[in-house]
């Protein structure tokens, strides 16, 4: 279906060139602020006053005058100093939420794009922080939002699996391995061994040779250090697994900085090639002296002849275009690496080619973690990310246990997990990406207000709304006409919020902020709290009358459920 805005739109620019005898293609129209000001306005008479010769009320006056709105405009008028208030009819509404709910949706986007959604990334050997918790919900959001708008989307989970902490690791392997520890808890008895090797090392500065020689070993192949290099990976990957199984998170590609280790050479080589990197003291590095950037120098080769982080993500840079035709890549990393990404993205732009397309770094702030949220024993922000989804879970139990006792014990497990997974989903997408934001049981589990288990909820109250219908011998008829001429203006301004998704979903979009359409639903559904609310739906003498508004909430439910999928969150049917 045509979004609604698009198909006014058309409309609004068949008038214009018939009255003014001009040809236009695109034009201001924005969804209206008040709901005194109709259902959309737009600014044409005051952006074009000048061109026409005229004062913005004598032209929109013109306008308005021999104003032919078809079977989509109700009426038009003049406001202030020339704006166009537009009324649609009734009657789009009806025939539209009853597309929306059923066909794709039209948004006019140009989605040629092929797109590189690099998110999640954690390091091997060890647990994911929570910064790749909000990197992992952001990304796939964002992935969601593209692919509703027709792009294709690679999802890339960029993870850390180069580099020296390797060579150390195998030494201490090798040296202190408790193996009980490792089978029940890989990731835990890795690290374990990482921070012991530091510390011996400190003692026997020895240890640090050793490890390079390991870590050699790894680069060259050989069978015994490049097998553990690999075992490494599969037992880490096994525990992110178990968290993005829990999220319901599926990655299009898993390609780990060692995956760009071979193509780095010729990296180095086009980036000599093309003279914007000097030798300084045995290193190669990009100065960004003559450039306006004012970035601090970037080092792509190290004086041993290692290559950098720097390096590899140039590397993934080049493929990604050459080798996936990416046009678009987003990079869903927190904000620490701003510095980083400004570095690549420059030099990208700098070598052109294979390496220059449009790149975002979708940076997001710290997640704090107050009230007794679980922190790890060593503290800082490294939380077990298992254990903040299970005490989701069971505080979501506890409710449904208190709410819904007649539930079985399978229904009550099912509907915890969704709710309790959704809550902190929702409560990540729902902050604006770029501030820093503080978890607190409280704001994440909160039935009321701008949480996911209100979401839960109201969509709930739909579905047992149906249910109640159904034991009434009232069946739900999706294609009956959500306003009629007895509708209320509550009803009438539901579905036009209802009609203003794909907006929400362009702007998401524009800003890559998934917190814009957290805002729209939760708009949407405080809505329709109060109007649910305010009116008997069920307890009406006009059985017609129930079934239009049946359906009406049948369709707020439907596109809350269209919303909450967008970010991710699965919906219950009861609880
Ligand atoms: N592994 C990195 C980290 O945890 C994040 C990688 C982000 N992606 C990238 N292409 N650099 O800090």
């Amino acid at each position: 279906m045509k979004i609604l805005i698009n198909q006014v739109l058309e409309v609004l620019n068949k008038n214009i060139e018939k009255t003014f005898n001009i040809e236009i293609d695109s034009n201001d129209i924005q969804n209206s602020t008040k709901k005194e000001f109709g259902d959309f306005q737009s600014n044409f008479a005051m952006k074009n006053a000048k061109a026409l010769g005229d004062n913005p009320r004598n032209i929109a006056n013109k306008l308005i005058e021999n104003f032919d709105g078809e079977d989509i405009i109700e009426k038009i008028e003049l406001a202030g100093p020339g704006f166009l208030n537009i009324f649609v009819k009734d009657s789009i509404l009806n025939e539209d939420i009853k597309k929306m709910t059923k066909e794709n949706i039209e948004y006019n986007i140009d989605s040629s794009k092929i797109v590189a959604i690099d998110y999640s990334s954690p390091n091997i050997a060890k647990r994911m922080h929570v910064g790749h918790l909000r990197s992992t919900i952001i990304g796939d959001a964002l992935k969601k939002i593209y692919q509703e708008l027709g792009f294709k989307v690679y999802g890339d989970n960029h993870i850390g699996d180069w580099g020296t902490q390797f060579g150390k690791l195998i030494v201490a392997y090798n040296k202190w391995l408790d193996r009980e520890k490792y089978e029940k808890d890989p990731i835990g008895e890795l690290e374990r061994l990482y921070v012991l090797f530091g510390t011996e090392a400190k003692k026997d500065p020895s240890l640090d040779d050793l490890a390079r020689e390991e870590l050699r070993k790894v680069q060259i192949g050989d069978e015994v250090n490049f097998a553990l290099w690999k075992e490494f990976i599969t037992y880490s990957m096994k525990e992110y697994n178990k968290v993005y199984d829990r999220l319901g998170i599926k990655f299009e590609l898993i390609n780990g900085e060692s995956f760009y280790n071979e193509m780095m050479p010729d990296v180095l080589e086009d980036i000599t090639k093309k003279g914007i990197a000097k030798l300084d003291d045995g290193a190669l590095v990009v100065f960004f002296d003559e450039n306006e950037s004012n970035l601090p120098p970037c080092i792509v080769r190290k004086k041993d002849g290692s290559f950098l982080y720097s390096t590899s993500d140039l590397a993934t840079v080049r493929y990604r275009k050459r080798d996936l035709g990416v046009g678009i890549g987003i990079y869903v990393v927190d904000e620490r690496q701003t510095g980083h990404f400004k570095q690549v993205f420059e030099i990208s732009r700098l070598m052109g080619g294979d390496y220059d397309y449009d790149k975002i770094h979708t940076a997001f702030g710290i997640m704090r973690f107050g009230d007794g949220a679980i922190f790890s024993s060593r503290g800082g922000n490294v939380i077990h990310l298992i254990d903040l989804l299970d005490e989701a879970k069971s505080e979501v139990l506890k409710v449904i246990e208190e709410k819904n006792p007649e539930l079985t014990k399978e229904e009550k497990e099912e509907i915890a997990e969704v709710v309790g997974v959704g809550a902190i989903k929702y409560f990540d997408l729902s902050q604006n990406r770029t501030s820093p934001i503080m978890f607190t049981w409280d704001k994440v589990l909160a039935f009321e207000g701008n949480t996911g288990p209100y979401f839960q909820y109201t969509y709930v109250r739909i579905q047992s709304l149906k249910r109640k219908a159904k034991e009434m011998g009232i069946e739900l008829n999706e294609n009956i006409d959500v306003l009629t001429k007895n509708s209320i203006a509550s009803e009438r301004e539901l579905v036009a919020t209802m009609l203003k998704y794909p907006s929400a979903v362009i702007k998401a979009y524009e800003t890559n902020k998934p917190n814009v359409i957290a805002d729209y639903i939760y708009d949407l559904a405080k809505q329709f709290n109060s109007y649910y609310n305010n009116e008997k739906i069920l307890a009406n003498e006009d059985k017609e009358q129930i079934l239009n508004k049946l359906a009406l909430c049948d369709k707020v439910g439907e596109v809350l459920k269209k919303g909450l999928s967008l970010l991710g969150i699965n919906t219950v049917d009861k609880m």
